[in-house]
């Protein structure tokens, strides 16, 4: 504690407070809204750097920092006030103020919490961050430090870890139409495993890339996904001999599978269904003479949008269960491939009311944030939770990007305080897929990211 920097936010009106306590970045958010909408923005709210932290015989005992060290201290020994949601609290402030919208606030303690919940519920696994959820670098290197290893899709994405200082070793490949030119690379860097699900694909590694280890991606239904992610890739199971034959007889070597039960996934009986049809590959690989061992059971963990999802424990329990009845267990390499869930609850979008209008009876609210720049999710199944620093009166709202389509409708239905313009409204767990699909159609920039 003797080193930890503190803070104080301060406003023009001399007044002064402290805010924290073992907030979650919801609640942070929740206290920084009622905050700012009891000063009203625009009101000189500073955030006052009071730290780091002295060692006693270095300050006048009865000095104003002094005092508050004292007293900043007690309040973190009582469990008021926990010092990083204060000084992320204060940042967001700040930001709140004076920062250009959109923006996508990242906060790095959530992103390290969730890449350590899952280790600690998976231990056994390697965890590849799927990069596509989310890429910015800083978000690489927190991931890289805390010890992950990577999913990626493309050259950029491989090179962009590389960049970062990962080494190919960490890094994997789950996509199974891939192009020559990146079979090309993933060669070159020795990266170890490639992806498979057809004749085409078994023919490009065979050509490239011949002593590649592949492993099959399997077609699972997602039915109770947010997100499904099956018909475009995968291999039913009465495609899967066909495919084993064909890898035989191309020397190629197939030495395990991966699925995805969808992204945003809220039952853990669509791993156990994946788990099962897995066992049964696994003994056609073996019958074919393929030593499988790779197990690498995709990513589409859930995590809280406007409903809260289900708890992690809930699906180790029904993986462990399932992969306990591999033959030999024990020398299973496993895998994860979590994009979502490591990084969307940690980012908060940050946007601006540009508009409202009455349209037969209902009401509509511009923000300069839509579709088409951050949240493309909102078209399939992803509903977003929404707070505003607004104060007029509760309505039901239409939900609209700024772009001059017609598509560009971002949710229905949302009860919100009436905003003004220039109002902020703040979109909840917001950290994935949101700026890696945006685009800057018609003018209107995708949101930049900070990470804090
Ligand atoms: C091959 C693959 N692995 C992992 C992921 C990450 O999934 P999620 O973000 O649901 O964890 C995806 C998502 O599209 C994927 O396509």
């Amino acid at each position: 504690m003797a080193t930890s920097d503190f803070w104080k936010i301060s406003e023009s009106t001399g007044n002064s407070s402290v805010v924290g306590g073992d907030m979650q970045w919801s609640m942070v958010v929740e206290k920084l809204i009622s905050q700012n909408s009891h000063n009203e923005i625009g009101r000189d709210v500073r955030p006052f750097y009071l730290g780091p932290v002295h060692p006693i015989r270095e300050m006048h005992e009865n000095s104003y920092e002094e005092q508050m060290r004292r007293r900043t201290i007690q309040l973190i020994e009582n469990q008021e006030l926990n010092y990083r949601d204060m000084e992320r609290l204060v940042e967001a402030t700040h930001l709140l103020r004076c920062s250009k919208t959109p923006l996508l606030l990242m906060d790095k303690a959530t992103i390290l919490h969730k890449y350590k919940e899952l280790e600690s519920h998976f231990p056994e696994y390697k965890i590849c961050y799927a990069v596509k959820a989310n890429d910015h670098v800083e978000i690489l290197r927190i991931l890289a430090e805390a010890g992950s290893c990577f999913e990626v899709a493309s050259k950029p994405e491989l090179l962009k870890l590389l960049d970062v200082g990962v080494e190919a070793r960490r890094i994997i490949t789950s996509h199974p139409i891939k192009s020559p030119h990146f079979i090309q690379l993933c060669r070159e860097l020795h990266v170890e495993y490639l992806c498979i699900d057809s004749k085409d694909e078994i023919d490009k590694i065979k050509r490239i890339y011949p002593s590649a280890k592949t492993y099959l991606r399997l077609e699972i239904e997602n039915p109770e996904s947010s997100w499904p992610l099956s018909d475009k890739f995968g291999l039913l199971l009465e495609e899967v001999e066909e495919i084993l034959n064909y890898a035989a007889s191309q020397n190629v070597n197939v030495c395990g599978l991966t699925f995805h039960t969808g992204s945003q996934n809220n039952s853990s009986e669509s791993f156990r269904r994946a788990l099962t049809i897995s066992r049964e590959v696994f003994e056609m690989g073996k019958a074919q003479g393929f030593d499988m061992t790779l197990l690498n059971i995709g990513g589409g963990f859930p995590v809280d949008y406007f409903e809260a999802c289900r708890e992690l424990s809930d699906f180790q329990k029904t993986i462990s269960e399932e992969v306990e009845k591999f033959p030999n267990p024990e020398r299973l390499i496993l895998q994860m491939e979590p994009g979502r869930r490591i990084v969307a609850e940690a980012g908060l979008m940050m946007t601006t009311v540009i508009g409202t209008a009455q349209r037969r009876g209902k009401n509509w609210l511009y923000l300069d944030v839509g579709l088409f720049n951050g949240l493309m999710e909102s078209i399939g199944g992803i509903k977003y939770s929404y707070k505003t620093n607004a104060n007029g009166e509760l309505k039901n709202w239409i939900i609209a990007g700024p772009s001059c389509d017609s598509m560009d409708i971002v949710d229905r239905n949302v009860l919100l305080a009436t905003p003004k313009i220039g109002d902020k409204v703040f979109i909840l767990s917001a950290g994935a897929y949101t700026t890696v699909y945006a685009a800057n159609f018609n003018g209107y920039l995708a949101p930049e990211i900070t990470v804090i």
